[in-house]
């Protein structure tokens, strides 16, 4: 749960981070591109000062706490509905929010005439049917990742989203880490020389499972373990760091193939819950993307690949290729072959050094105190940018102004994921469907 006892609001670090990358780089040139920053310039926030949006939330779950949190801490943000089908988690958040109103049917709170905005935090299944659903009653929306459950579902709603005025946001929340940012903005001009592969992985060891109060409430509660409710580790896990690769190549992959079974919990699940994937880009690049729950030694990386140097996203560090071993193994070998210093090698051992990860030095991509997601709580870690997506959110609820590029940041990654799931299940190479490229897409 969110306990940000070191500052009052969400927004003021990435603010002034923004201000200072738009020092140093020309503001134009980093929201050129990364355009959904555009509410986080001083001057965006001089527009909402002393409004409020109002905001309700749908999905009072374990995320829908976690965003009632945040929000508190969003000086722009009223809460004045909360909604939930299950009376415990309803109750919980009533208990935050007691001057909230309560409903148990969504469709009843999109009547209210003083609600700006949205705030989805329900299973996988219902996204679709809440974000259409929400942008017909003419409310601005934010719904949790991943766009939705299917590849239509995903197109009905950005051709709902071409159509409509209101704003809609995906919580893509590495879209506003500033550990994301920044390496992002050093992997665009150049740092790690051109990207060569997207390594990803997100381990934990845990079930997935809650406990439940009565059998027929399984389904309900354990929706991530069935087909019907969840798209798996690809939807629940997958969706934030294709995104990644794609933000960080400026592509999207073609086509995917990989294999997915349940490995070891054995407990009536559907779900997979070891995937392993690759992706292809048209330009030959890979993603190799692997997920287990059932044993977290690597716990969670984004790393994007270079030909001068290796970025760890999730950890907020590089390594560059030429710094400690200047030449590459082989190459020292045959230098020292050639120097005929080869006699002098001592049997127990090589005397070139190993083309390893041991011997890279870190780097931080921020100066200062930064936090790391480790990957593995369920619900959210502080300062991942869920904060701060939320908060330009809402700033878009008094404003108007729509997020550029999430929507469709969200679109990509989800149908990725989808197309992953797709080509387990198939056991072969799938390509990505002509029908479901947007122009947004680059292959
Ligand atoms: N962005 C992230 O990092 C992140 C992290 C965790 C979860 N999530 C996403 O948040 C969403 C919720 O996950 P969660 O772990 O909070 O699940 P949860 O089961 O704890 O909460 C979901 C809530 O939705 C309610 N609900 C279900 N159907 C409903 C309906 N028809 N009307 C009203 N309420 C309904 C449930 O009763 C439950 O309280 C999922 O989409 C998940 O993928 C995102």
């Amino acid at each position: 749960m969110s306990n940000k006892n070191n500052k009052n609001t969400v927004d003021l670090s990435l603010r002034q981070f923004i201000k200072d990358l738009g020092c140093v780089t020309g503001g134009a040139a980093l929201l050129g591109t990364m355009p959904w920053l555009q509410s986080f310039t001083p001057a965006a926030a001089e527009e909402i000062k002393k409004e409020k949006a109002r905001v309700a939330l749908i999905g009072t779950g374990s995320r829908g706490l976690y965003h009632i949190h945040n929000l508190f801490l969003i000086p722009h943000a009223e809460i004045v509905a909360l909604c939930d089908d299950y009376a415990p988690n309803l109750k919980a958040a009533a208990e935050l929010v007691p001057k909230a109103r309560t409903y148990t049917d969504y469709r009843k709170l999109l009547e209210a005439k003083d609600i700006d905005g949205v705030i989805i935090s329900s299973p996988l299944n219902w996204h679709a049917p809440m974000v259409l659903d929400s942008l017909a009653a003419g409310k601005h929306v934010f719904c949790e990742k991943a766009m939705a459950d299917s590849f239509q579902a995903c197109k009905d709603i950005y051709d709902a989203y071409q159509e409509t005025d209101k704003v809609l946001y995906f919580c893509m929340q590495r879209m506003f880490d500033e550990k994301y940012i920044k390496g992002m903005q050093m992997i665009h001009s150049g740092l790690i020389g051109e990207v060569v592969g997207c390594r990803m992985h997100w381990f934990r060891n845990h079930n997935w499972r809650r406990p439940v109060p009565s059998p027929e409430l399984e389904r309900k509660i354990n929706w991530r373990l069935y087909w019907e409710s969840s798209q798996g580790l690809m939807t629940e896990l997958a969706s934030h760091q294709l995104e990644v690769c794609n933000w960080a190549t400026g592509l999207n992959p073609q086509s995917v193939m990989g294999m997915g079974d349940i490995v070891y919990w054995k407990d009536g699940r559907e779900v997979y819950d070891s995937v392993s994937l690759v992706y292809r880009y048209s330009n030959h690049v890979k993603i190799t993307y692997e997920s287990l729950i059932s044993n977290k030694f690597n716990g969670m990386e984004d790393e994007i690949l270079g030909k001068e140097g290796t970025m760890h996203l999730a950890s907020g560090v590089y390594y560059m290729e030429d710094e400690k071993i200047g030449k590459s193994g082989i190459e020292q070998l045959l230098n020292q072959i050639g120097n005929k210093v080869f006699t002098a090698i001592p049997a127990a051992g090589p005397s070139w050094r190993p083309e390893t990860r041991k011997e890279y030095q870190a780097h931080n991509i921020l100066k200062g105190k930064f936090d790391v997601n480790d990957g593995f709580s369920m619900i959210g870690v502080d300062n991942d940018g869920s904060d701060a997506i939320l908060d330009a959110f809402c700033q878009a609820c008094i404003t108007g102004e729509k997020g550029k590029d999430i929507v469709e940041e969200a679109y990509s990654a989800t149908t990725q994921c989808l197309l992953g799931n797709q080509a387990m299940a198939e056991r072969r190479e799938i390509f990505f469907p002509e029908e479901y490229k947007i122009p947004y897409m680059k292959f």
